[in-house]
């Protein structure tokens, strides 16, 4: 036996590092094991980050190619360098990983390198060496979901990690999904270039939004050049050399037909991982999508294992994970962390962004709450106007006898970082009467937020 360990997290990922650094913050002595050779997890290294990098890459070169001008911004033969795009990718990923690597020493958090498997409970085997602790923490992610009939060979047919790693822009992409990734990834490769087809499941995309957003995305998206073939199933792909031919089906049957595509992207949802952890042989309990079973206090079934993030139920988004990491570490201090999960943000990062936080109104009606709605569209916002970027509405949901806040749907530039003052608002409880009197400073994106918190009381000013 190795050495002993008040804390051992399973994955590095940002519910993982962040749990293994409040910890140890918190006085414990933790370790964390990462089998992959950087750290950061699927967020850092093929996921949030160097997503998040080619968007705002491409973003650029969109900008470049078709926008300048408008603006007396004259620019002759713009030109796509590929592979200094997915350079540029790898060294902001790298930054990130070793930011974490510094955070750890920093810490004191020890890396334990290689695969781990629980062996027992308060016992962690690492690549052949066992280790002792108190407590051990599942933090081990998720993975694509595999789609039946369709193997991915991670070159034309793939999932969103050989997505983020094409060397040549595809002539077509077909999307499988229309949900965060095929969207995200969709976007960045049309606008460099390709033609990008998303077949969906569903009759809409984006399930889950707030519909009335969800459609008017789904406009501006297909205005921007994205295909939709909704209601639309995916049977089987096959990978030739003249690129991959596809079997759609209606969803609810009929006659199939066939589509060709240079690439395919797989992205109909992400699984829990637990393979080789051990986790379900020692008798950790899983749920029926293999999930780790938790009660509300994040412990599994076996006392001293807890699981966070992706691996457990709920929103499978990096800071869901970083706050359950940090109530747990609080927890298992003996203090009281928490995490509100009624106020969880959600952003899809394409142009334009589309956020959300709270209710939905389906949710609001399906519940029976009586709401009140304002809406206010980034057309008559001053700052959208100067910036070009008017596409969108803010939509905001309050409570019809007592005015608090319940959801908010932002859909429009910034949006991510808008949704933020109605998630703090909603923190404290507020009402769409405390938002509409704040003052936001003019002219700014935020305004368009006022202005809907004023819309909820019929008093929007500039509309
Ligand atoms: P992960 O980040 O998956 O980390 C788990 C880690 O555990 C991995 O590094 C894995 O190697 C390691 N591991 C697994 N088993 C073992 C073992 N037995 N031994 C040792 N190590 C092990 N979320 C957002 O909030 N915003 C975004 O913009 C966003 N963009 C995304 C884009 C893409 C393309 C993808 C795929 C996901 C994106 N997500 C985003 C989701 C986000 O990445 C996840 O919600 C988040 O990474 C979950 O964190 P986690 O700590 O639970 O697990
Ligand atoms: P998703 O759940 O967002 O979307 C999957 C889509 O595929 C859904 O619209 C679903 O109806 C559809 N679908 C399912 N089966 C299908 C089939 N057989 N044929 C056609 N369509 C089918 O999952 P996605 O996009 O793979 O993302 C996985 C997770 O990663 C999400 O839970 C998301 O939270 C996270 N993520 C978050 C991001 C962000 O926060 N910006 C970015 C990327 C991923």
């Amino acid at each position: 036996m190795s050495e002993a360990f008040d804390v051992i997290v399973i994955g590095s990922g940002p519910g993982g590092y962040v749990c293994a650094i409040r910890a140890a913050q918190l006085g414990m002595k933790v370790a964390c094991v990462e089998k992959r050779a950087t750290l950061g997890g699927t967020c850092l290294n093929v996921g949030c980050i160097p997503s998040k990098a080619l968007l705002h890459s491409s973003e650029n070169f969109e900008a470049a190619s078709h926008d300048f001008a408008e603006h007396g911004v004259m620019v002759d033969g713009v030109k796509l360098d590929l592979a200094r795009m997915q350079a540029r990718k790898g060294e902001v990923v790298t930054a990130n990983t070793r930011g974490v690597e510094f955070l750890f020493r920093k810490n004191k958090v020890t890396w334990l390198k290689g695969e781990g498997r629980i062996a027992a409970p308060g016992r962690v085997a690492v690549d052949g060496t066992d280790y002792e602790t108190k407590n051990i923490v599942i933090a081990t992610g998720s993975e694509s979901m595999p789609l039946p009939g369709v193997a991915v060979d991670e070159k034309a047919i793939v999932t969103s990690t050989g997505a983020l790693e094409l060397d040549k822009v595809p002539g077509h992409l077909v999307v499988i999904g229309g949900g965060v990734i095929g969207l995200e990834l969709g976007s960045v490769w049309r606008r460099l270039g390709a033609e990008v087809t998303v077949v969906e499941f569903l009759d809409h995309i984006v399930p889950g939004t707030d519909r009335e957003v969800g459609r008017q995305f789904e406009r501006i998206l297909a205005k921007q050049g994205l295909k939709f073939r909704l209601s639309t199933k995916v049977t089987a792909a096959t990978a030739g050399s003249d690129g991959v031919t596809l079997t759609l089906e209606p969803a609810k049957g009929g006659p199939a037909e066939t589509l060709k595509a240079d690439v395919v992207l797989v992205a109909i949802g992400r699984r829990a991982f637990t393979a080789g952890l051990g986790a379900a042989e020692i008798g950790v309990a899983l749920d029926e999508r293999g999930r780790v079973k938790t009660d509300g206090h994040y412990a599994t079934n076996i006392p001293g294992i807890y699981a966070i993030g992706d691996v457990i139920a709920g929103p499978m988004l990096a800071h869901k994970a970083e706050d359950e990491g940090v109530a747990l570490a609080e927890r298992l201090a003996g203090q009281a962390g928490h995490v509100n999960y009624g106020v969880i943000p959600g952003v899809v990062y394409t142009w334009p962004e589309l956020a959300t936080v709270g209710q939905t109104e389906e949710q609001l009606k399906a519940a029976g709450v009586d709401y009140r709605i304002g809406k206010f569209p980034f057309t008559a916002n001053g700052r959208a106007r100067a910036m070009g970027m008017t596409d969108g509405f803010v939509k905001l949901l309050a409570d019809k006898k007592t005015d608090r806040l319940l959801g908010a749907h932002i859909l429009g530039p910034d949006a991510g970082t808008l949704i933020a003052e109605i998630a703090l608002a909603m923190e404290f409880g507020a009402s769409a009467e405390d938002v509409a009197r704040t003052c936001h400073a003019h002219p700014s994106l935020n305004e368009a937020v006022k202005e809907a918190a004023l819309a909820v009381d019929g008093r929007a000013l500039h509309i």
